[in-house]
């Protein structure tokens, strides 16, 4: 199986490149934002509470975003691989995939990185806002607060695959087609 961890900093590029990757690998793409998504438009009890964090730019609590990858791992047994995009954000998230996948004999090839500045992030994250009407993009003070969770919560998970060898950073400004090669060239290494 190919189990990738696209990773990066809000506005990186990781659900734009996973559209493409999806289709090059044939894998699986679970996006933890996404599903949250989902379930704040079927106005579940889940979603309604996911949705307060959201908004503020906060992290959702680990046990229910490892509940939800949980159910899509049992739920696409056949799959030839998954990315993973925006999850693990923490490394108690970390830990717990690498233990969701060793009871299926499984294991995650690598981590690759986008690297953008703040600056291209807040851009590209406003302008997506003013499209979309995603309520997290819409000013940027939630932005900000979601790039300082990002640095105190999520950047350590890096090191968690730094310390097993899987991990790879690449340039993420650049052409989606130039940034999706420099991916490529990493993934056909694994
Ligand atoms: P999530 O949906 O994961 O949002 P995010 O990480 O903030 O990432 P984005 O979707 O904003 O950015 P992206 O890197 O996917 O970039 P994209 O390709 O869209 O999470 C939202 C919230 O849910 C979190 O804040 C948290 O509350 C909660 N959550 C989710 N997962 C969680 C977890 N595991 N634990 C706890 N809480 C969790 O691109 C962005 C824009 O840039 C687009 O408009 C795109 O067109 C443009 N763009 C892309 N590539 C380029 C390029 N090369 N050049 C110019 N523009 C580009």
């Amino acid at each position: 199986m190919l189990n990738l961890v696209l990773f990066g900093p809000p506005g990186a590029g990781k659900g734009t490149q996973s559209e493409k990757l999806i289709d090059k690998y044939k894998l699986i793409h679970l996006s933890t934002g996404d599903i949250l998504r989902s379930e704040i438009s079927l106005g579940t009890e889940l979603g309604l509470e996911a949705k307060k964090l959201m908004d503020q730019g906060l992290l959702v609590p680990d046990e229910v975003v490892i509940g939800m990858i949980s159910n899509k791992l049992d739920s696409n047994k056949d799959a030839n691989g998954f990315i993973f995009d925006g999850f693990p954000r923490t490394v108690a998230q970390a830990e717990a995939l690498d233990s969701l996948l060793v009871t299926k004999s499984s294991s995650i090839s690598g981590m690759i990185a986008l690297v953008v500045n703040d600056e291209e992030l807040e851009k590209r994250l406003l302008n997506r806002g003013k499209a979309s009407g995603r309520p997290d993009d819409a000013n940027p003070e939630i932005i900000r607060k979601r790039i300082v969770e990002y640095n105190s919560k999520t950047a350590p998970v890096a090191n968690y695959y730094k310390d097993q060898n899987k991990f790879t950073s690449i340039n993420g400004i650049g052409t989606v087609d130039e940034i999706f090669s420099s991916i490529c060239t990493v993934v056909d290494t694994f």
